[in-house]
């Protein structure tokens, strides 16, 4: 399997509850390297450009006014399949039905606030890495 960078967030949920180290433990204990990492707060703007694949769901006014409640963590994580793995480490979108173990499951709060994002193909994870850092900020 190849090296692969995926885009990784933090979400206001967590960052207010101070779980940023203990989610960036469970990405570090599972072999992904975080390369690139800065607390930010997005404007509702930022936050409907990022999510503008959604911009259709019922969901997309509410999740744009979560992900700018509070400041958020973006990150870039490294590994062998990384994109996957994160995935797998982040467990299900709704954290009733997340694997025991995963972040959602231990530290979500509901599907709507759900602690983090990650990338879910490898052109989703280069246009989201752009979007938020400058190459020289990768640092692997
Ligand atoms: P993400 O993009 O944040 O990594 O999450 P995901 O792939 O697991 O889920 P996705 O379907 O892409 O949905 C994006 C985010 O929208 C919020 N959501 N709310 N209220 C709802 O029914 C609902 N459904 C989705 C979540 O914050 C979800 O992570
Ligand atoms: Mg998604």
């Amino acid at each position: 399997m190849a090296l692969e960078r995926t885009f990784s967030i933090i979400k206001p949920d967590a960052t207010r509850r101070n779980l940023t180290g203990a989610i960036n433990a469970k990405f570090e204990e599972a072999g992904l390297r975080i390369v690139a990492q800065k607390r930010i707060q997005m404007t509702k703007a930022q936050a409907g450009k990022f999510y503008e694949v959604h911009a259709e769901r019922p969901f997309y006014d509410e999740l744009c006014d979560f992900m700018c409640s509070a400041p958020v963590v973006v990150q870039v994580l490294e590994g062998e399949g990384a994109i996957a793995k994160n995935r797998e480490i982040m467990g299900a979108t709704n954290p009733a039905d997340a694997a025991p173990g995963t972040i959602r499951a231990e530290f979500a709060e509901s599907v709507g606030e759900n602690s983090v994002h990650g990338s879910d193909a490898p052109e989703t994870a280069a246009v989201e890495i752009a979007y938020f850092f400058a190459g020289l900020e990768l640092v692997g």
